[in-house]
């Protein structure tokens, strides 16, 4: 929601002296100290802006404030240039009124500032685009350009405007910025000759020495020292805060923006350079044969450079110095001039050249910004014109500035009163005449056609004769005498004969701004301002584009012999024009002030302010205003700024604004006569009438805010109630919930307990009466069991009786039956026929018994232990037999598959069981390992190669033994062969035969009952191989050896068989020695093998661990 401000919100002291009260001249200074006091530096009076110059910088000139204003309406904000800027610029582009602000106010007051403000808001709220964005930059660029030439330090401003400028800002139908015209007026230029005491020439001459380049002051052929100049005065050359040289480059660039080409900066600065050069040309004394004194210039050098800058002959110069001509009727006469002549044409010619220099710039920046197009433009007009000027010394530049001063003072109060008047009219209200003070009769007095004293100036400078300053005021005396703004000595006007404050040569005139003395001296120059005709002619023969555009006067073919207008009359005309343009226009006023003399912040001086107040007629500014209504507003923001102060009205209003007012009205009670409806606003006659409105509403606003307040602490409570009662209620359901969930397994508890007891009452009730029931019937059943027992074995005695009986009965029928059948059938049976039965029945028995035997036949192989088992005991013998011969039958089977080898295999595996089974506990473990006979295949390894061929026969078993040595019981590898003829024992590494027994030899083999693998190859006495000894083995394959050993024995026929002994204790023949060689149990050791240990020279003894 938009907020909607006004004026009166935030107000610091009153922002529109409309509602000073009471309205007193104390109270407006006291009002607008208070508000410059808190850097409120604007205050209306009505529409009229009045500003202060704070002498600082204030952060109120930023973009966001630029935003702040934008459309908003004059009164909605507090007071600030930008608001009359919006309200001006509004106007102008949505109602088609061509608008001009005027901006009055003394020198340093701030209007150059304001006008600058004003451009510069426009420029930012008006349309944008590239063209319209050039054309604002050429406008705002314009015034570093004309400020640099036209302004100067003064003792009341360090940039002090000595000219009066008006631009004309022309915008299209959208509002965008088309072009512009300035017009300037009157340029001081006095200044450029002399400056009064602590006050500079323009600025351009201090830039351009400060700021220009070494080469461009060598081409203008200037020093960089001030002090070189006699034009510049020396003691405040240098302004503090102000940068020559920085301006001076900002000047050249705004004049490259406004378009200005390079040889026109060029041409402008050689003029500037000239006049510098022309101020240091001086004169001296000559005096000629007929008396006279006739002047000379003392150094021609500056006067040559000048004519180089320039491009005019230096005689043509030297003699426009030295002589005059002046012309009459076709005739020319030339007279010289003496010294001071020479120094007054010197200084007219520079005054002129820069004046007429600033012109031209003024035209050329004109050509520039001008618009395009033909088509009628929106124009806003903006007024900076040099401020009333009080100086102790004040001359004809003064009363010009005065005058106009007064002039604009005029068309304030016309165009504020007319405007008022309209106002009225246009809202039909009834006109009232206002008393004010008009100044036109002191307008009059000076630029009356017949007696003013701007005609009496020019009467005087167009007559013949003597014509000084002081017949000027000779003139004055007697024609102004009666006026009562004018005042002088001489006049005749006697109360001003003893007014010594009045001197002789003065004359005072009563401005509306106080009272101004004027010294006669110089009028009637300044006023003619003479340029003699030989310095123009010398001027326009300047072979310079720009001096010959700037003196077209000089041009002899277009001699004119017709005065050029005065400055005074050319002034009046300008003004007039200007005037006449302003009447068509919207006036917007901005009155600048002020606040001190010393150019400070924050000093506020009452004595200059209320000066400064009085003479621009502010007091008779509010006065005015407040003589008809003091206050108006349309009814809209009226109704919507008040309408909380009546019940019908508040909070809306739904009919027309105008008629919600009258209701307000009417409801406050307001008396009549202290307001009126227009057409469109609301007329409050007396401020009074609307601080009591304000007092009202700022009151209703504390009751409504209490009334919010209230409204909106009730709600709160009530919402903290509604929401304390719904978390309470929460609270209380959780709770009660709790509660009677608490409750209800108590009662479920105790319920529990109680309908447990019960039940276990009811059911130990039951229990008892269910054992009882059961005892009984229990007893029952026991008395019905012994009851039916009884029956029952009763029954079942009977039964059984009966059953003997019938048993009896039928023993005896079937004996009888027997008996009857035997003697019936006894004549056809033979006498064997029981044989017959009873064989035949032996016969079936037989039968059935091998068809069983059949069906239950155990496996083929020969280890099945199965067989069935017998039927019938007589059957006993016959049934062991079959088993017997079954077995038998199948063992044949089953070696009538084997092979001839198998067959030997097996055979050597029998041989080997008859040797050892049951006899050495070795053997048990080689019953499962098939008899390989040769494990080392010494015919496949090369090793073995001599070993091979030292074996003739087959070899039938070779492996590799342990030789047992004989002195320590350790073994040593042997191949261990065994072939038809003989046992062969190698070195197992090289295969060299160490011993060969002929088989003849060997006597027995003995070996130990247990799982070890000894033997000992005994030797037959007196054999050729028993020479060294028995021999001790030890193998793996020990039966399968001892097993072959004792085949060759039983197969060769030629050969007693060998044997076999098994004891745990044998002898063995070593050399002489007969060692006893004894197995013993003993407990595993070094990993379960056998140890053999020699334990004195007859005993060798071999521990085997015990077998499990
Ligand atoms: N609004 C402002 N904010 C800050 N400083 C300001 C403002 N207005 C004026 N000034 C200061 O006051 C000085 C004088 O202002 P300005 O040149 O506008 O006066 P003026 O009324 O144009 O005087 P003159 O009649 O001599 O030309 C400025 O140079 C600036 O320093
Ligand atoms: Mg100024």
């Amino acid at each position: 929601m938009e907020v909607k401000t006004s004026l009166l919100d935030n107000m610091i002291g009153v922002g529109d002296m409309v509602l000073l009260e009471p309205l007193s001249e104390d109270s407006f200074l006291e009002n607008l100290k208070n508000r410059f006091d808190h850097n409120e530096i604007y205050t209306y009076i009505g529409s009229v802006v009045i500003s202060m110059n704070p002498y600082r910088s204030l952060p109120i000139y930023t973009p966001d404030k630029v935003e702040e204003y934008r459309n908003r309406n004059f009164y909605e904000l507090s007071p600030h240039i930008y608001a009359l800027a919006d309200e001006a610029y509004r106007s102008l582009r949505d109602q088609d009124k061509d608008q001009c602000i005027l901006i009055t106010g003394e020198s340093g007051a701030g209007k150059t500032e304001a006008s600058k403000l004003v451009m510069s808001y426009v420029a930012a709220v008006c349309g944008r685009g590239q063209e319209v964005n050039k054309v604002k930059e050429q406008l705002l660029q314009s015034n570093p350009v004309l400020e640099a030439f036209g302004n100067a330090k003064t003792v009341r401003n360090d940039n002090s405007s000595r000219f009066g400028k008006y631009m004309d800002i022309e915008f299209d139908f959208k509002g965008d910025p088309l072009g512009g015209v300035i017009s300037n007026y009157l340029l001081e230029k006095s200044r450029v000759v002399k400056q009064p005491r602590g006050e500079r020439n323009f600025h351009v001459f201090y830039q351009l020495l400060s700021g220009a380049s070494d080469d461009t002051l060598k081409k203008l052929k200037l020093d960089r020292d001030f002090s070189k100049y006699n034009y510049l005065s020396l003691d405040s050359a240098a302004v503090n805060g102000l940068d020559d040289a920085a301006n001076f480059r900002t000047v050249r660039n705004a004049m490259q923006i406004v378009g200005f080409m390079e040889d026109e900066v060029q041409s402008v600065l050689e003029l500037v350079a000239a006049v510098l050069k022309l101020g240091n040309i001086e004169f001296k004394p000559e005096s000629r044969c007929n008396g006279s004194d006739e002047s000379r210039i003392k150094d021609k050098n500056d006067l040559k450079e000048m004519c180089e800058l320039l491009g005019t002959e230096q005689s043509v110069l030297e003699r426009a110095f030295s002589y005059r001509t002046v012309e009459a009727k076709m005739e020319k006469v030339s007279t010289t001039l003496n010294v001071a002549q020479a120094y007054y044409a010197r200084d007219a010619l520079a005054k002129n050249l820069y004046s007429r220099l600033f012109s031209w710039l003024v035209t050329r920046i004109n050509e520039s910004i001008k618009a395009q197009g033909k088509t009628r433009h929106k124009v806003m007009g903006v007024l900076d014109i040099y401020g009333f000027e009080i100086f102790e010394d004040n001359s004809f530049e003064q009363f010009i500035i005065n005058y106009c001063n007064e002039k604009l003072q005029q068309i304030f109060i016309e165009l504020t009163l007319r405007e008022e008047q309209e106002e009225y009219i246009r809202e039909g209200i009834e006109w009232t005449n206002i008393e004010y003070f008009n100044n036109a009769v002191i307008c009059d007095l000076i630029e009356n056609n017949q007696n003013g004293i701007l005609a009496m100036l020019d009467e005087e400078c167009l007559r013949p004769g003597t014509v000084t300053d002081e017949t000027f005021l000779d003139k004055l005396n007697t024609i102004c005498a009666e006026h009562q703004h004018f005042e002088s000595r001489l006049s005749k006007n006697s109360k001003f004969l003893t007014d010594h404050s009045l001197p002789h040569n003065c004359f005072r005139i009563q401005h509306y701004a106080g009272k101004v003395l004027y010294r006669v001296e110089g009028f009637v120059d300044k006023n003619n301002d003479l340029l003699y005709r030989d310095l123009s002619q010398a001027m326009f023969k300047a072979n310079h584009s720009l001096i010959k555009q700037l003196f077209p006067e000089g041009n002899p073919t277009k001699v004119n012999l017709k005065r050029p207008p005065t400055a005074g009359s050319q002034f009046r005309a300008s003004v007039g024009t200007l005037m006449r343009n302003l009447q068509t226009k919207n006036p917007n006023y901005i009155r600048c002030i002020k606040p001190n003399d010393k150019k400070a912040s924050h000093i506020f001086t009452d004595s200059l302010v209320r000066h400064q107040l009085r003479y621009l007629g502010l007091m008779e500014n509010v006065r005015v205003r407040r003589a008809g209504y003091a206050f108006r507003q349309p009814y809209e923001p009226c109704l919507e700024r008040y309408k909380m102060l009546c019940k019908k009205t508040w909070p809306h209003w739904r009919g027309p604004a105008r008629e919600g007012v009258e209701v307000l009205m009417a409801d406050l009670q307001v008396p009549a006569e202290e307001f009126s409806y227009g057409r469109s606003k609301i007329f409050i006659r007396n401020p009074r009438m609307l601080f009591s409105l304000e007092e009202r509403r700022r009151q209703c606003l504390q009751d409504l805010a209490t009334l919010i307040q209230k409204i909106y602490r009730g709600w709160k409570c009530r919402r903290q109630f509604l929401l304390l009662k719904k978390s309470q209620i929460v609270v209380a359901a959780w709770y009660r919930r709790y509660a009677q969930q608490k409750k209800y397994q108590q009662i479920k508890s105790a319920t529990t307990v109680v309908q447990s007891y019960t039940r276990g009452w009811q059911a130990r009730k039951l229990l008892r009466e269910l054992k009882h029931q059961k005892k009984c019937e229990e007893a029952v059943t026991t008395i019905a069991a012994f009851w039916h027992g009884t029956q029952a074995r009763r029954e079942l005695r009977k039964l059984k009786e009966e059953a003997r009986r019938k048993h009896a009965v039928a023993v005896i029928w079937a004996y009888w039956q027997g008996l009857k059948v035997r003697r019936e059938y006894r004549k056809f049976f033979r006498a064997n026929a029981g044989k017959k039965i009873y064989d035949f029945t032996i016969q079936r028995i037989m039968q059935k018994y091998f068809l069983g035997l059949k069906s239950s036949m155990p496996s083929m192989s020969p280890v099945d232990k199965n067989w069935p088992a017998r039927p019938y005991r007589f059957l006993d013998g016959v049934h062991s037999e079959l088993r017997r011969i079954f077995h038998l039958w199948r063992c044949k089977k089953y070696r009538g598959q084997f092979t001839e080898e198998k067959k030997a295999v097996y055979e050597e595996k029998l041989e080997a069981s008859e040797i050892f089974k049951d006899k050495k506990a070795l053997y048990a473990s080689s019953v499962s390992q098939p008899f390989k006979g040769d494990y080392v295949e010494i015919s496949k390894n090369p090793k073995y190669q001599k070993l091979n061929s030292a074996v003739v026969e087959k070899v039938l078993l070779a492996d590799v033994v342990n030789k047992i040595n004989r002195a320590n019981g350790k073994g040593t590898a042997r191949i261990f062969l065994l072939t038809k003829k003989s046992v062969v024992l190698a070195d197992q590494k090289t295969g060299q035969v160490k011993a060969s027994v002929p088989l003849p030899d060997l006597s027995s083999v003995s070996v130990s009952t247990q799982s070890d693998g000894f033997f000992a190859l005994r030797l037959k006495e007196g054999s050729a191989s028993a020479v060294k000894g028995d021999f001790l083995l030890s193998s793996e394959h020990l039966i399968e050896i001892i097993t072959k050993l004792h085949r060759i024995g039983t197969t060769a026929a030629d050969r007693d068989q060998i044997n076999i002994d098994i004891s745990d204790e044998f002898l063995v023949q070593f050399k002489q020695d007969k060692v006893c060689v004894k197995f013993i149990q003993g407990a595993p050791k070094n990993g379960n093998s056998v140890s053999c240990k020699r334990k004195n020279n007859r005993l060798l003894e071999v521990s085997v661990p015990t077998t499990a």
